[in-house]
């Protein structure tokens, strides 16, 4: 199973001081001689990555990129041209994405089309539902990233103390049972989504909210064929280094 490590959460890092420190292109490096990609997502307000980054990467970096971006940001993919485009929502005001691409966004086929014309393999970010794995295929994506966030709310909810936080999501403030009862019902979700994708030729990918403990039943999985990890593996950095952390978790990826 390949992982990506999605390296903008080292540029938060950088952005919260505006210098060159921790330096991306340091951290790209570090990744690709320990994942299997790099993952980064250029956002429109560019809170964190931006066009630069990805340019000194793909040019000093000769790793796969997999470019995480909106719509309107595919000009910079068909500038620089990574390996992979993931299409993703954006909502200025959200602390990181929240839910699924839109997949009956008119420009959404154009802008399939204009980037697999120039050999970038295109995913969709969905949230895992039959009928958005059957539009995808209608689009003639390569890929769906399967949304795992409401996945990882839901276990976070279940087995942390999390509810107990200021960081509890007051819809999952349930009982044990309810819980319980709800993860299981993703976790099938998932897995019915990944199964029509696979049938239908889509590779099919996974992430969000992903995390050392969590991991395990998406690995389950065996349609899956990658995770885009970001916040946890760059959490579990600052404790034991990149490397360590990235191979922490290929270490649980195995099957
Ligand atoms: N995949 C996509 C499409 C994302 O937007 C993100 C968030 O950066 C991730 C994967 C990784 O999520 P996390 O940082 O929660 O591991």
């Amino acid at each position: 199973m390949l992982l990506g490590v999605n390296i903008d959460h080292i540029a938060v890092l950088r952005e919260a001081r505006k210098v060159n420190d921790p330096d991306l292109l340091e951290a790209a490096f570090l990744s690709a001689n320990w994942a299997d990609q790099i993952t980064i997502h250029v956002r429109e307000d560019r809170r964190h990555a931006n066009e630069f980054d990805l340019e000194h990467i793909l040019k000093y970096c000769k790793c796969v990129v997999n470019l995480e971006c909106s719509i309107d940001m595919i000009e910079y993919a068909l500038k620089y041209k990574p390996s992979r485009v993931t299409l993703v929502p954006e909502k200025r005001q959200e602390l990181t994405t929240e839910g699924g691409l839109n997949l009956h966004n008119e420009k959404l086929q154009k802008a399939i089309d204009v980037l697999k014309q120039e050999e970038i393999e295109v995913s969709l970010f969905i949230d895992p539902n039959l009928e958005d794995i059957e539009k995808s295929s209608s689009l003639n994506a390569d890929f769906i990233e399967l949304h795992t966030g409401l996945y990882a709310n839901i276990y976070n909810a279940l087995f942390t103390n999390i509810n107990q936080t200021s960081y509890a999501i007051a819809e999952l403030i349930l009982s044990k049972s309810e819980l319980q009862k709800r993860l299981e019902d993703e976790l099938q979700r998932l897995k019915q989504s990944a199964s029509l994708a696979k049938t239908l030729g889509l590779r099919v990918a996974a992430g969000h909210g992903l995390n050392y403990k969590n991991v395990k039943n998406i690995v389950d999985i065996l349609e899956i064929e990658e995770l885009n990890i970001g916040q946890s593996i760059v959490a579990r950095s600052v404790f034991v280094g990149l490397k360590e952390a990235i191979l922490e978790m290929k270490v649980l990826m195995k099957r």
